[in-house]
């Protein structure tokens, strides 16, 4: 297939695009690059850098590509920079979404998977989630992402768009040749903060809340390794093409098993031998207790399963990464 990947040099972008590229599909990839890393994609990788907003950058990049189908990943994506910063969340993620579907559908794209997250489940907390769990946002961040997929689904109708969305939990881990990872400024998820704090690039791990209704306090999340949301993508790509009318589905992607943010900790020190120095602070705003998936769905229908189900090695492939890379895409080679 020849794919248009939005948001593809950021870190689950890069991850579908490389696994697509290396299954023999033609991949061209838009990304202002204003998170994103140009050292994330293969050296003979296609990046157009422009935004999804503007109409001529889209509009290239799908013809240089003869692109007939689309992975949109380009997002702002930080929950909590978006209960500060709520205009940005949904300038460059709702109006940039309408602006990008606006012009594929001018353009004659029919196929569009699209990247949202378990936050819309917010504080739902019976586990595990189904995609039929009602949608509770907690952050302007979910909100965006949950109207976006509401926008594809009415688009979808008038418009013959068949669609895929994609509700990864929490995206984990690193290619296991340890040459690509996770490398966010600021970073916010736990995994690379805890191994950045054993690597000394951070004094100690703040636990954002002990007093969560979980077993042991902490926040309970669900880590799919980004290998394996790669390999859904491609899969939702098949699933979209085969389809005969225009609509689509809603998809978890998660493995189904919970950890704990002390239980995160304790695998990253069994990986590494190390000890991570903590301290307890406040509830972070928009944060949910528990947000683990029922991903029967992807299994069934997609014919989706989990390589990495074992939490201990999502973090060995990120350690093997953040060691080789204390500076992520800027670290010498
Ligand atoms: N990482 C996770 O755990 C996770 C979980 C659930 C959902 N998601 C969703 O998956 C997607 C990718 O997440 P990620 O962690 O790879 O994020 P990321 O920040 O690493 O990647 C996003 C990419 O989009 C680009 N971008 C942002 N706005 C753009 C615009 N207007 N035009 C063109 N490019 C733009 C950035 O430069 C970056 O390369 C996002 O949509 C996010 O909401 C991620």
């Amino acid at each position: 297939m020849n794919i248009l990947v939005t948001g593809g040099a950021g870190y689950v972008g890069s991850a579908a695009a490389r696994w697509l590229i290396a299954s023999g599909h033609r991949v061209t990839v838009l990304d202002d690059l204003s998170l994103g890393h140009r050292a994330a994609l293969p050296s003979d990788g296609v990046l157009h850098v422009g935004r999804i907003d503007d109409r001529q950058a889209v509009l290239r990049a799908l013809e240089a590509g003869a692109c007939e189908t689309v992975l949109h990943f380009a997002a702002s994506s930080c929950v909590g920079e978006s209960v500060q910063q709520p205009r940005r969340y949904w300038s460059n993620n709702v109006a940039g979404s309408l602006a990008l579907l606006e012009t594929l559908i001018d353009a004659g794209v029919e196929q569009l998977v699209f990247s949202s997250t378990c936050a819309i489940y917010g504080e739902a907390s019976d586990a595990p989630l189904t995609e039929s769990t009602p949608a509770a946002p907690g952050s302007p961040y979910a909100f965006t992402k949950y109207a976006i997929e509401r926008m594809i689904a009415d688009l979808s109708h008038a418009h013959g768009l068949r669609y895929a969305l994609l509700r990864y939990f929490n995206a984990a881990g690193a290619s296991p040749d340890g040459a690509h990872g996770e490398d966010h400024d600021p970073e916010t998820h736990l995994i690379p903060i805890v191994l950045q704090t054993l690597l000394g690039r951070r004094d100690r791990l703040t636990l954002f809340g002990e007093d969560y209704p979980t077993p042991d306090g902490t926040c309970v999340r669900d880590y799919v390794h980004v290998d394996d949301l790669a390999r859904a993508h491609e899969l939702a790509l098949d699933w979209t093409a085969a389809r005969r009318e225009p609509g689509g589905e809603v998809f978890n992607l998660g493995t189904g098993r919970g950890h704990s943010v002390r239980e995160v900790i304790r695998a990253a020190e069994s990986v590494t031998g190390r000890r991570v120095p903590c301290e307890v602070g406040a509830r972070r705003a928009g944060d949910s207790a528990r947000l683990v998936a029922q991903a029967r769905r992807a299994r069934d229908v997609l014919g989706w399963s989990v390589e990495y189900a074992d939490l201990e090695r999502t973090v060995a492939t990120a350690w093997a990464w953040h060691e080789a890379h204390p500076d992520g895409y800027a670290s010498p080679v």
